[in-house]
C-alpha cells in the first residue's frame, strides 16, 4: 500500500530558478534543488515541462539558482510561484541583475546565488531532471534560507500542481 504521506516527511528548500534564451528571462520557484556531487560541484532540479522556464533553460543551457531567504515577502513568492511569464514580466519590479551566464540574480528576498552550466538532461515524462555544474556563487546574506516546512506551516503557502512534489489528495 502506498501511502502518499509518508512523503510529506521529506524536506526541501525553496529556490527562485532563472534562465534566458537571448534577451528574454524567465524564472519559477522551484523546491527541487539538490546538490549531487561535491566535486564537480554539481546539483540537479527538476522541472515540468508545462513551465516557460523549462523552454529557457532548454534553449540557454544555464541556470541561476537564488536560494530564498525565510523573511522574503510573499508577493514574490507567489508572482514566481503561481504566474506564469507568459502572462506577466516576473523581472520588470524585480530587483535583480544578470549572472556570468546572463541568468537574472534576485537582489531581493534571497541568501545565496549560484550560476549553473547544464551538463545532462533526464527526461522524468512530466518533468525534466536538468543535471547542472556549478561555474560560480556568492553569499548574500546571513540570513536563514527558507525550508519548505516553512513555505507551508509558517507562511501558510500552497504548492503548486507543477511541483514534483505536488499531491492531489483527491486521488490517493
Ligand atoms: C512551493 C512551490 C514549489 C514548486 N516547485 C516546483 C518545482 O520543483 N519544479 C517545477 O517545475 N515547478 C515548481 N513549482 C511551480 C512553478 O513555480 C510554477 O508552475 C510557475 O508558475 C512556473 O512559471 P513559468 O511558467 O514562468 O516558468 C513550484 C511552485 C510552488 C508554489
Amino acid at each position: 500500500m502506498l501511502d502518499i504521506t509518508a512523503l510529506f516527511k521529506l524536506s526541501y528548500g525553496i529556490y527562485l530558478i532563472t534562465a534566458h534564451d537571448g534577451d528574454k528571462n524567465a524564472g519559477c520557484l522551484v523546491n527541487t534543488v539538490f546538490q549531487i556531487t561535491a566535486e564537480p560541484v554539481r546539483v540537479g532540479v527538476s522541472v515540468s515541462k508545462e513551465n516557460q522556464t523549462h523552454c529557457y533553460i532548454r534553449a540557454g543551457g544555464t541556470i541561476a539558482v537564488n536560494v530564498v531567504d525565510e523573511k522574503a515577502a510573499s508577493p514574490l513568492l507567489g508572482k514566481f510561484g503561481y504566474r506564469t511569464g507568459r502572462d506577466i514580466d516576473k523581472f520588470a519590479e524585480t530587483k535583480c541583475h544578470k549572472d556570468i551566464h546572463g541568468d537574472m540574480y534576485i537582489d531581493e528576498g534571497v541568501v545565496s546565488q549560484f550560476s549553473c552550466k547544464v551538463v545532462k538532461e533526464v527526461d522524468m515524462d512530466t518533468h525534466t531532471i536538468f543535471i547542472c555544474d556549478v561555474v560560480d556563487s556568492n553569499i548574500v546574506c546571513d540570513g536563514a534560507p527558507m525550508t519548505y516546512n516553512y513555505y507551508r506551516e509558517v507562511k501558510k503557502l500552497q504548492s503548486s500542481k507543477f511541483a514534483p512534489t505536488y499531491v492531489n489528495l483527491a486521488k490517493h
